[in-house]
């Protein structure tokens, strides 16, 4: 039964949602801290938790939890209380909002029929499907289509009397002018479908001209890349047939592997494999390949993924392709006896990493990845064989080895950290993709963000947000060189300036009750120091 806004409110502990974004202090029953509203100086802003009321008494500003996000996130109320009922999993329904979004998945089927049949009557798609390799077989496992024009789309879902359930889904732009423009226009079509086979959003790849290489619909309550994988519900009946999947980077390269018998195949939907993604294959798999192209991004990959992988009690089979070559390419150029090889030589990521040890190849570095990655694993009893196996081959004792385990809390799963900004965000983001040289020791970040910086520079990905991992930047080069100065600036003079005057003021109010603490000598001597 979801919940409406008042039992949304119940649900809440103010002091919890609170202390989120900024640290409150107890003062008996209630709780202070400065109020993050207007310039306060004193701590004028109270959180009484058995009213579920903030107040500050300073700006006058006050309500309950989801008023206060609505303020400090800049949202309407009702956008903070979806804000909220996310954050905290709880599935809230807004009176006067439509009830369920059949009607959306519906405008969506269609929609995929309808570029279906357009694919069929255009010959510059069906040329370059065929010049990649993709046959009619294909064409039809994925229905794959094309949108040859906005105005036909927009045309086609008014005589169904969809175009406004379908806009919900944020694949058609309105414009002011009442316009409409079709964000796949003059792409190829890939629908994606959820497990149970709705289609749920597009993929949209540029044929020519200018732009992205993809276009993807954009999230959505039904729309979520962070749990969908193309190919999943195509494959479904192999990969519960085979309790494997193959875990592969991109559209083409599902479709070319399903097309040639691996019909296990997924990827994402063009963001890091997370969480989510592991859980979701878990329920039908036992084993999953992950492969690369065997270059550094693909140790990169590794590091983020495995972690996933493993707590969802996964084996790993790790699979590297020449450097360059995507298992699209591959497939074409070798033959598909030749990935069946592949697969069927491949080791798993532990024998992997006890080989190269085996062998010198860069053991210092398996090492650290055996003991990261036996960190992520769900049974206690194989984490502890494998670090066994480790000592044996090193001659390092095993709880010296247990010891260099990665042991931290679970990460969290909200979607934005109030407590890293858009430019520590966008500093991250460079530091793990572009690995500049950069002593994050000069810079002035937040606790959290510090934090981040550190576990990126060992290259343990398993804390970074998907937020921040999945950020879409432009020229992330410019981006990052850009934070990394303005987080350079030192604390500005007037922060400075109000540090002192608290400080003066404290001094004051201890020379006027000098009972014990400070003595006003000694607090004389301070206003000395203080002043000059
Ligand atoms: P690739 O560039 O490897 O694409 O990106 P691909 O699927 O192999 O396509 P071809 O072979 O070049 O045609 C891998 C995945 O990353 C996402 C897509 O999901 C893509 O399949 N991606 C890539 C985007 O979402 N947007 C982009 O602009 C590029
Ligand atoms: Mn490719």
């Amino acid at each position: 039964m979801p919940s409406d806004i008042d039992d949304l409110r119940r649900e809440l502990d103010i002091v919890d949602v609170i202390s989120e974004y900024i640290n409150l202090q107890r003062v008996g029953s209630n709780y202070r801290a400065n109020c993050p509203f207007h310039p306060d100086r004193t701590p004028s802003f109270y959180v009484s938790p058995s009213r579920q009321i903030f107040k500050c008494f300073g700006c006058g500003v006050g309500g309950d939890a989801i008023k206060f996000v609505s303020l400090y996130e800049n949202l309407s109320y009702i956008e903070a209380a979806k804000h909220l009922a996310r954050r905290y999993g709880i599935s809230l329904r807004i009176k006067g909002e439509k009830e369920g979004p059949k009607e959306v998945y519906d405008a969506l089927e269609a929609v995929s029929q309808f570029y279906h049949k357009k694919l069929k009557e255009s010959r510059e798609p069906l040329e370059y499907l065929k010049s990649r390799g993709i046959d009619n077989s294909s064409v039809r496992r994925f229905n794959l289509g094309y949108s040859p024009s906005s105005q036909e789309l927009v045309e086609f879902l008014k005589r169904l009397g969809l175009l406004k359930d379908y806009e919900k889904t944020g694949n058609l732009v309105r414009f002011s002018d009442g316009a409409y423009r079709d964000l796949f226009r003059n792409r190829l079509i890939i629908p994606i479908r959820d497990a149970r086979g709705r289609v749920v959003g597009f993929g949209g790849r540029i044929l020519q001209g200018e732009g992205p290489k993809y276009v993807n619909s954009p999230d959505s309550d039904i729309f979520k890349k962070r749990e969908l994988l193309f190919g999943l519900y195509e494959g479904l009946a192999y990969l519960k047939d085979l309790k494997t999947a193959i875990v592969v980077e991109g559209y083409f390269d599902v479709i070319a592997l399903h097309q040639e018998g691996f019909r296990n195949a997924v990827a994402t939907l063009g963001t890091s494999f997370g969480r989510d993604h592991a859980l979701q294959l878990s329920k039908f798999v036992e084993k999953v390949f992950l492969v690369f192209d065997g270059d550094s991004a693909g140790r990169k990959a590794l590091r983020l993924a495995v972690p996933h992988l493993l707590k969802a009690g996964l084996e790993v089979y790790p699979l590297y392709l020449p450097e360059g070559t995507d298992p699209h390419d591959f497939i074409f150029s070798r033959g598909k006896e030749a990935f069946r090889r592949l697969l069927d030589n491949s080791r798993s990521l532990f024998e992997q990493l006890l080989y190269r040890i085996r062998e010198g190849v860069n053991p210092e570095e398996a090492i650290r990845d055996f003991t990261y990655f036996v960190s992520f694993l769900k049974d206690e009893v194989e984490a502890y064989s494998l670090l066994a196996q480790l000592s044996k081959l090193t001659k390092i004792p095993v709880d010296v080895l247990a010891s260099k385990m990665y042991r931290r809390e679970e990460p969290s799963v909200e979607e934005e950290d109030p407590r890293v900004s858009f430019t520590e965000k966008l500093f991250l983001k460079g530091l793990f993709e572009l690995r500049p040289e950069i002593n994050i020791e000069e810079l002035n970040l937040s606790s959290k963000a510090y934090e981040l910086a550190k576990s990126i520079l060992a290259e343990e990905y398993y804390h970074i947000p998907e937020e921040i991992l999945n950020l879409k930047v432009d020229d992330l080069e410019t981006a990052f060189w850009s934070s990394v100065d303005k987080l350079r600036i030192d604390i500005p003079e007037e922060e400075l300036k109000a540090q002192t005057a608290s400080v003066r003021e404290f001094v004051r109010e201890a020379m006027r009750n000098h009972r014990g603490g400070i003595k006003p000598a000694s607090a004389r001597r301070w206003r000395g120091k203080l002043e000059s």
